[in-house]
């Protein structure tokens, strides 16, 4: 039911149940907390948020072409609906990496969350666990991945959750990373390829706000023990070359964030020079742009995870990616993000899928926000879609309720598209289902 704190059951008829029970509310004149359209979903959201959680979620690379890409190449595409063909019996179920999962959803990382909320990313992981969808767990989190698991076990034990790599210039803080995400009980490890910079991002650059440098964002650091050991060090070891920040008010409320986002009490964050050693650790290690196949080849020898590659767009990356044994490539520009002007995940989806001829296993994500959406990727061979933005938003309205809503909103349209375009399975969908339009 909207915003209620019980599991959700993604189950035979979800669709119509949800679509009932709000319906039904709206006789005692009760209007969903969350909107069910994106449109009004990122209109409140932004109502919602500071000026600089807004920049940063919402924002993308340069003058925003390759957001407006990602939906461009959705919308090339129609559904071509077939009738006659009786759909009361609907599965949206699918198989990822060993796990039976309810609907072929999962919960994109998202890094600095706890611009939006607080407790984001435990917000997140709950919401996910009551669905049964996987939270692939930030690099970027706010929130330690232990404490987010352990979140999502008190929901369901065994909630299924992935971890999302950023491969920093210590590989002993990657190798760190991976034994702790695999202890966590990850069912696959992201290994994000298009971030080895951050892109050009106006929003964010015309506020001058980095989310990291105030300590928003890297609570996975902070808890790591290969980390601490590096800030121990250049606590003992100062740079003398360092600049210290000129006293300012600016100066002063970041030192306050930092204090209240590092662990331990904040007052006594504020004296020690930890927590600012560590941001600024932090800033000079999280990426690798040295970052080659070799790595990846290195890299089934150093976990036991499904590896999947996240930010292939090209095939001839796709195909390479196949031939290194990986278990998945997850298409995506991140959210548009990185690059202006890239492709649209969409429209290098069909390329990719073209490409690894099912040897290996298809995810998509940028610019998917309706169970329409999710359809027409699962329909051009993706194996499953990723929900990014639209959770953000469904937090920033309601926190763990929103994002539950928001995630139970896409896999009810989705239910309800498969059976009214004349399908009852996911798993089985081809392009047969759709048709290009320009
Ligand atoms: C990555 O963390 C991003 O900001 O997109």
């Amino acid at each position: 039911m909207p915003g209620d704190t019980r599991l959700i059951h993604v189950d035979q008829g979800f669709g119509r149940a949800r679509q009932d029970a709000i319906y039904r509310a709206g006789i005692a004149d009760h209007r969903p907390k969350i909107p069910t359209d994106f449109a009004e979903l990122e209109r409140r959201a932004r109502d919602a948020m500071s000026e600089k959680a807004w920049a940063y979620i919402a924002g993308g690379a340069g003058e925003g072409e390759t957001m407006r890409a990602n939906r461009r190449a959705l919308d090339r595409w129609a559904i071509v609906p077939r009738v006659l063909r009786d759909t009361s019996q609907r599965s949206l179920s699918i198989e990822l990496f060993g796990q039976t999962l309810p609907a072929p959803l999962l919960v994109s990382p998202v890094g600095a969350g706890g611009l939006v909320k607080r407790d984001a990313d435990v917000e997140i992981g709950k919401a996910a666990a009551a669905l049964g969808l996987p939270y692939i767990l930030s690099n970027q989190g706010s929130a330690a991945m232990e404490d987010v698991a352990a979140a999502m076990d008190a929901v369901t034990l065994g909630a299924p959750r992935w971890f999302q790599l950023y491969w920093s210039v210590d590989d002993d803080l990657v190798d760190s990373f991976l034994r702790r995400a695999e202890a966590m009980g990850a069912a696959a490890v992201a290994v994000t390829l298009d971030t080895t910079m951050l892109g050009w991002r106006p929003q964010d650059l015309n506020l001058g706000s980095l989310p990291f440098a105030r300590g928003e964002g890297i609570a996975q650091y902070t808890r790591d023990e290969r980390f601490r050991a590096i800030v121990d060090e250049k606590v003992r070891n100062p740079d003398p070359d360092a600049q210290q920040p000129k006293p300012s008010v600016g100066a002063i409320k970041t030192l306050v964030s930092i204090a209240r986002n590092a662990p331990g009490s904040w007052w006594r964050n504020l004296v020690d020079k930890h927590p600012r050693a560590a941001v600024e650790t932090f800033l000079s290690i999280y990426s690798r742009p040295s970052l080659s196949w070799s790595d990846i080849e290195g890299l089934r020898e150093r976990t036991s995870l499904p590896i999947v590659l996240k930010g292939v767009l090209h095939p001839d990356d796709a195909r390479q990616a196949v031939d290194l044994g990986v278990d998945g490539v997850l298409v995506s520009n991140h959210g548009g993000r990185q690059i202006d002007g890239s492709i649209g995940s969409i429209d290098a989806l069909v390329d990719v899928v073209d490409a690894v001829a099912g040897r290996t296993k298809v995810l998509v994500d940028s610019g998917i926000r309706t169970g329409a959406d999710v359809f027409k990727a699962l329909a051009l061979g993706a194996d499953a879609a990723c929900i990014g933005r639209p959770h953000m938003y469904g937090l920033a309205i309601d926190g763990e309720a929103g994002v539950r809503d928001v995630l139970a909103n896409i896999a009810a349209e989705l239910d309800l598209t498969v059976g009214l375009s004349g399908h009852t399975d996911v798993a089985a969908l081809d392009r047969g289902a759709l048709k290009k339009v320009d």
